[in-house]
Formats: structure tokens, C-alpha cells, sequence
């Protein structure tokens, strides 16, 4: 009885531990062999943004005990794919590409077709700016020979990134895309994927999803493509959310709105910043170097994680995948972004990798076989 009630109060003792300590008896404060891909299997296959670094580090045990999905953080994207005209650069994409298929990793591409990170060569020709046939004809050689080269194995692709405009009164981002080829582009851009791999579901992805008023014009886009019988199967929601925002309200009637589209959803590029939410670059200003993760920040974004994944699972029949963006709070987009340098920890493991108190919170359901179920 003794002995019973001394192991019962060292495994409390263990689980009432705040994350960052070390693990007691060889244990992390939760079962160390389930992962949030546990957690959640019933519910959705749970994913992270990778780099081909993070897979030789000693993040790759966590990606693997808890991730059952993986997102290429920059190595599938334009510019870095392909440099040059008739220049490809697979190495990092194909690391990637290799480490999913022998961990049994599903692999999502990111992304066909953006305004950023896109090489200097695509918008020139001869020194002037590129006709509407010839950036065109470069768009579909490039995804024709991306999508083909990971065809099977990429089960889905982010298609077209950030194509809606965040100004109120303006529909379509007036970026070079748009500016040369007209709309069309994105049309196009799902016909050249779907025929390098008519196998991969299709995505619209984007952000600031949770504004009414973007939330709208997305729809608008999403349902559009669908209703001219471009083969798209799925909008993608970035979802690089803050503790101030969304609301629980904002957050339920912006998956209940896309729901009504009738294609998958899939969060894409989760991450909860512990500062108010700005979608801007900027330089830095007094009070941005006050970077400590205080106990006030983690109970905001604790209550903002929970409520996300309680959401989350409301819609599990519209919800097909939920990634995050980037692995552990050592290091995230978000630390150099909106302000460069300004540390951030908008994710589920502290910068030792250990489990946030967040993690319990959004792991912790009726039916996820939690200790504490
Ligand atoms: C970010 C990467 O995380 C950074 O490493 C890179 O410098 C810039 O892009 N929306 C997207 C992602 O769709 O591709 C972006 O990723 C974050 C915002």
C-alpha cells in the first residue's frame, strides 16, 4: 500500500510539473511514447514545417514522437527550387522528401505558386517585363516538373499561397502574378498541378483567414474555382494566430463559414505568438526587448491553444490535417517576423524541447487516452 500510494504520488508529482524541467525517473511530465499524432488519431493527422537541418538535430526524436505529418518549411518553394531557368536545386526537398518516406511521414508540399519568395528570373525577359504567354508557359514548366518529381509522395500540395488582398476594398493581391496574366493564373496554376499528379488533393492557402472581411473574399475565391471546375479539393488556413486573436466566435464562425465550401480545410501553418497579433514588417521600438515568456504570456496562449483545439475537433468531419509551423520554440519564423530578433515561443515545446503546459491543455480531451482522461 505504501509502496502503491509512493508510486501514485512521484507520477503526480510528474505530471504537476511545469514543461521545461528535467524529466523525473527518466519521464517527461506526460507519456513519453504517445505524441500529439496519438492524441489526436481519430481526429486528424497532426504535422510541422521542417528544415532539412531539424532531420540530422536532436528535434528529429520529437518530430517523430509526436508528428505524423510534414510541411517543408522553405526547401519546395520557388526560389529555392529553382534558382535559375532550367535550374533546379532537389537536394534540400529531396532530404525531405526521403526522411518522410522512411519514418512513414505523409508529406505536404509548400508551395507552386506565391508573390514572395519567388527568383528574380521569372518576372524578366531580355531585361523587360515578361509577357503573359511566356510567365505562363514558366509557371506550368515549373510545377509540371515539381509535382512530377515527388508525384505519389506528396499527398498534397499548397498550390497557390496568398493570392487575396488584405486591403478592405481590393479583392486579388496586385502582385506580379496577377499584374501580367490577370486572374487566370490561378486557375491555371491547379489545372498544371493536377496534370503532373491527378493522385494529390489540391490547396488554396492562406492567412488572416479569421478577418470577416478576407475570410469573405477567400470564400469567394475558393468557390469560384470550385463552381468553373478547376480541380481544387481544399483551402488551406494559415492560421499564424496571437493571444489576442481569433476569439472563440471569430474562430467557430470562420470554420463554420469555410465548412459550408464543401472541400477539406486543413490548418496549415499553425502558431500561437505571445504578442499582439501584426501582419506588417517593422522596424523595432522601445518595449520589444522585453522577450521573456512570463507566466501572463503562457496563460494567454494556453487559453488561445485550448480553445483552437477544442475548435478544432468540433470540426473534425471539415478538419483533414493541422500543422504547425515550425517544431519548437528555439526557433520559429516568428522570430524574425513581424520584428526582426524579437523572440517569440508561439509553439507546443519550449526551447529545450521539452512539452509547454499548452501541450497538456490541447492533449488533454474526453477520448485521447490522456492519463488525466
Ligand atoms: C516563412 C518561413 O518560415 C521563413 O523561414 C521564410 O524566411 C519566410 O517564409 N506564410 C507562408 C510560409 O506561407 O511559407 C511562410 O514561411 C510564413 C508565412
Amino acid at each position: 500500500m505504501f509502496l502503491k500510494l509512493l508510486a501514485a504520488s512521484v507520477l503526480f508529482f510528474a505530471w504537476s510539473l511545469p514543461s521545461g524541467c528535467p524529466p523525473v525517473l527518466g519521464k517527461t511530465p506526460l507519456d513519453s511514447t504517445r505524441g500529439l499524432k496519438d492524441y489526436y488519431a481519430k481526429y486528424f493527422p497532426v504535422g510541422v514545417a521542417v528544415s532539412p537541418r531539424a532531420l540530422h538535430s536532436d528535434e528529429a526524436a520529437l518530430i517523430l514522437r509526436e508528428f505524423n505529418s510534414m510541411t517543408p518549411e522553405n526547401a519546395m518553394k520557388m526560389g529555392p527550387i529553382h534558382p535559375e531557368e532550367g535550374r533546379y536545386f532537389w537536394r534540400d526537398a529531396d532530404s525531405i522528401m526521403a526522411y518522410a518516406q522512411r519514418n512513414h511521414l505523409r508529406l505536404r508540399g509548400h508551395n507552386l505558386c506565391w508573390h514572395n519568395q519567388t527568383p528574380a528570373w521569372m518576372f524578366v525577359q531580355d531585361g523587360k517585363p515578361v509577357s503573359k504567354e511566356v510567365l505562363l508557359q514558366r509557371l506550368k514548366d515549373h510545377i509540371t516538373a515539381v509535382v512530377n518529381r515527388y508525384k505519389g509522395q506528396i499527398y498534397a500540395w499548397d498550390v497557390v499561397n496568398e493570392a487575396v488582398s488584405d486591403k478592405p476594398d481590393e479583392y486579388l493581391r496586385p502582385s506580379p502574378w496577377l499584374q501580367i496574366c490577370g486572374e487566370e493564373y490561378i486557375a491555371k496554376a491547379f489545372q498544371y498541378a493536377h496534370e503532373a499528379d491527378p493522385g494529390a488533393q489540391l490547396f488554396y492557402n492562406d492567412y488572416n483567414e479569421i478577418s470577416a472581411v478576407k475570410r469573405e473574399k477567400i470564400f469567394r475565391l475558393v468557390k469560384g474555382l470550385k463552381e468553373a471546375g478547376v480541380p481544387i479539393s481544399g483551402l488551406g488556413l494559415q492560421a499564424h494566430w496571437a493571444v489576442n486573436e481569433p476569439s472563440a466566435p471569430q474562430l467557430d464562425s470562420t470554420l463554420k463559414r469555410f465548412s459550408e465550401l464543401g472541400v477539406k480545410l486543413q490548418i496549415t501553418e499553425l502558431d500561437i505568438s505571445v504578442y499582439p497579433k501584426e501582419h506588417n514588417a517593422r522596424a523595432a521600438r522601445p518595449g520589444d526587448e522585453d522577450t521573456a515568456f512570463s507566466p501572463v504570456k503562457e496563460q494567454k496562449q494556453i487559453e488561445v491553444f485550448k480553445m483552437a483545439f477544442d475548435l478544432f475537433r468540433k470540426y473534425r468531419r471539415n478538419i483533414s490535417g493541422v500543422t504547425f509551423w515550425n517544431i519548437s520554440d528555439r526557433n520559429s519564423w516568428l522570430d524574425n517576423f513581424p520584428v526582426r530578433g524579437r523572440k517569440d515561443h508561439p509553439l507546443l515545446f519550449d526551447q529545450a524541447l521539452q512539452r509547454k503546459r499548452a501541450y497538456a491543455e490541447v492533449t488533454n480531451f474526453q477520448g485521447s487516452g490522456h492519463r488525466a482522461d
